[in-house]
C-alpha cells in the first residue's frame, strides 16, 4: 500500500496522476474509488497525459466508457465509469474485454464491480475534502516483482511530504533530465540563504 503525499489541489492530483500513468503499460487495470467529486476524473486527466493520449477527460454523463487513442505509440486509455452501471452483467456488456490487453482500463466506481476484468491491477482511493490523499493498493502479479513495487514506492509521500523529483520528473526543457527538478529546489535555497 503506498500514500501519496497530501493532493493539494487539482493540478496536485493531475500531477501525482501523470506519475503513475507514466508506469502503466498495456494490459494495465486501475480502478479509482472515492465519492462524487472526490477526483477521480481529475485524476484520470493525469493518468491519460502520463499515458500520452489524446483528451479531453470528461466526467461522462451518459457515455460509460470512451477509448482514448495514444498520441505517443503506447497503449490506448479505456475509461470507465461504472457509476449508472448495474453490476458485472452490464460491465461485461460493454466489451471491454476485446481490447483490455491492449489498453490501459481506468474505471470510476470499479471497486466490487470490475476487479474481474484483469488478474492483477491497482486500485487507487481518493479521500480528503479539500486536500485529497491517494491511497494505492496493488494485486496480481503485475505489481508483484521488486521492480514494480520499488515504481509503486516511488508515488509515495516522503518524510518532508515532498514529491520525488527523480521520479515526478517533468523532463526539465532545458537540461533534457529530471536532475534539473533537483537541482531547481536546491538552487531555489541556496538563493534564498545568498540574499540572506
Ligand atoms: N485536491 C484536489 N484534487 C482533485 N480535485 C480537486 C481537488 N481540490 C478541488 N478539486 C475539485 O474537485 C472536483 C473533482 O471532480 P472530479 O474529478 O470530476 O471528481 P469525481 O470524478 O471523483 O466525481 C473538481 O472540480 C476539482 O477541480
Ligand atoms: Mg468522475
Amino acid at each position: 500500500m503506498t500514500v501519496s503525499p497530501p493532493l493539494v489541489d487539482a493540478d496536485a492530483t493531475r500531477a501525482w496522476g501523470r506519475r503513475l500513468g507514466r508506469m502503466l503499460r498495456a494490459g494495465d487495470l486501475v480502478i479509482l474509488t472515492g465519492g462524487l467529486g472526490a477526483g477521480k476524473t481529475t485524476l484520470t486527466q493525469g493518468i491519460a497525459e502520463g499515458l500520452g493520449v489524446r483528451g479531453p477527460i470528461t466526467s461522462p454523463t451518459f457515455v460509460i466508457s470512451r477509448v482514448h487513442p495514444s498520441v505517443s505509440g503506447g497503449p490506448v486509455l479505456v475509461h470507465v465509469d461504472a457509476y449508472r452501471l448495474g453490476g458485472l452483467a452490464e460491465l461485461d456488456d460493454l466489451d471491454l474485454d476485446a481490447d483490455l490487453d491492449r489498453a490501459v482500463t481506468v474505471v470510476e466506481w470499479g471497486h466490487g464491480l470490475a476487479e474481474d476484468l484483469a488478474s492483477d491491477g491497482l486500485e487507487v482511493t481518493l479521500e480528503g475534502e479539500s486536500v485529497r490523499t491517494a491511497t494505492v493498493t496493488a494485486w496480481g502479479s503485475r505489481w508483484a516483482t521488486a521492480e514494480a513495487q520499488e515504481e509503486l514506492g516511488g508515488l509515495g509521500a516522503h518524510l518532508d511530504g515532498s514529491l520525488d523529483a527523480s521520479v515526478d520528473g517533468p523532463v526539465d526543457a532545458q537540461s533534457g533530465s529530471t536532475e534539473g527538478a533537483a537541482r531547481d529546489a536546491e538552487g531555489a535555497g541556496t538563493a534564498a540563504e545568498a540574499g540572506s
